[in-house]
């Protein structure tokens, strides 16, 4: 019904008609309230306007009950709007547990998307139909935001930082990509295609192109190039920690404390290694910063992920990840 109307983009995610729910509910709400304001202030206008011979010996100077009245229905009105909205803020917050994943890096004006396998794409990311997919996310420069109305998702990517986000497309097509932040000359041309397949289709399409490394096995070869293997390396002695099991894990810091061990805390011991010492480690490791860019970084992240223990969740969404692709060919190490 409201997908048809042509004043919305068509609802082509799990998460679309809820977004569209909540947007109808505040819609409601508020049109009642004009209306309510707006008949109320036309009907006292009328009635009361001058040389009319309403009654105004009773002046209402205070009344509880209506003091009540109008105090607790919008309170309680708005309550349901941020509970309502929180939940779905945390329902679009959180990927669910299995998710294909998309690497995506904005850069003044495109997108560099790359899918786990090694495939990579600018302005446009093919997708199966029905499958949760989440993208990690970050930038070369500045602000830019990934926002596709069609699903219902817009989050900020930032310099300096990952910020993550997902859908679960619904429908094939191609939909709008869009940057929705500003980012300077060329923001308005920031643009590009989700393109929302069959999952066959998808598969065949994923397993073409150019044969290329998968994001792992790049990192893997950005591990050795760099040397990474010199210092993190069981057989090293103490110098650096091993890092086989690492991701998902929790590590104790030198003061004491322990932190998870996400894709944040990975990137940020990479290029400032300084920031986050492991406990019982000597501040050795030199910054890779203007070494490795931002694509390098998340290979290497992938690599560390790839050499995880099994069991914890990021080892069994890859290996879900690795069977589902293997029958079309694309590889992954
Ligand atoms: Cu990127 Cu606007």
């Amino acid at each position: 019904m409201w997908a048809d109307l042509p004043l919305f983009p068509p609802q082509a995610s799990t998460s679309a008609w809820q977004v569209d729910a909540l947007y109808f509910f505040l819609l409601a709400v508020s049109g009642l309230m004009s209306v309510l304001i707006a008949g109320l202030l036309v009907v006292f206008a009328i009635r009361y306007r001058r040389g009319s011979a309403a009654s105004r010996a009773h002046p209402v100077t205070g009344s509880l009950k209506l003091e009540l009245f109008w105090t607790i229905i919008p309170f309680g009105v708005s309550m349901v709007v941020f509970v309502w909205g929180a939940a779905l803020f945390f329902h679009l917050s959180r990927p669910p547990d299995e998710t294909m994943d998309v690497l995506v890096v904005g850069k003044r004006w495109m997108w560099k998307l790359q899918h786990l396998n090694g495939r990579r794409e600018i302005n446009e990311l093919h997708v199966p139909v029905g499958r949760a997919v989440k993208l990690t996310m970050t930038s070369e420069d500045v602000i830019h935001s990934f926002y596709v109305p069609a699903f219902r998702i817009k989050a900020d990517v930032l310099p300096g930082r990952y910020t993550s986000t997902w859908f679960s497309p619904t429908r094939r097509g191609v939909y709008h990509l869009f940057c929705a932040e500003y980012c300077g000359t060329k923001h308005s041309r920031m643009i590009g295609s989700v393109i929302v397949m069959e999952p066959d289709a998808f598969q065949d399409w994923l397993g073409g192109g150019t044969a290329q490394l998968s994001a792992a096995a790049a990192g893997e070869r950005l591990f050795l190039n760099l040397g990474c293997a010199t210092c993190h390396n069981p057989e090293s002695g103490s110098r650096g920690p091993s890092l086989a099991g690492l991701f998902g894990s929790r590590v104790e810091l030198a003061g004491g404390e322990t932190m998870l061990a996400d894709e944040a805390y990975l990137r940020e011991s990479i290029l400032d290694p300084k920031a986050k010492m492991v406990s019982g480690y000597e501040p050795l490791m030199p910054t890779f910063r203007g070494l490795v860019g931002e694509e390098g970084v998340l290979h290497l992240i992938e690599y560390l992920k790839s050499i995880g223990p099994s069991g914890s969740g990021q080892e069994r969404e890859q290996a879900a990840g690795a069977t589902k692709q293997s029958t079309s060919g694309g590889e992954r190490s």
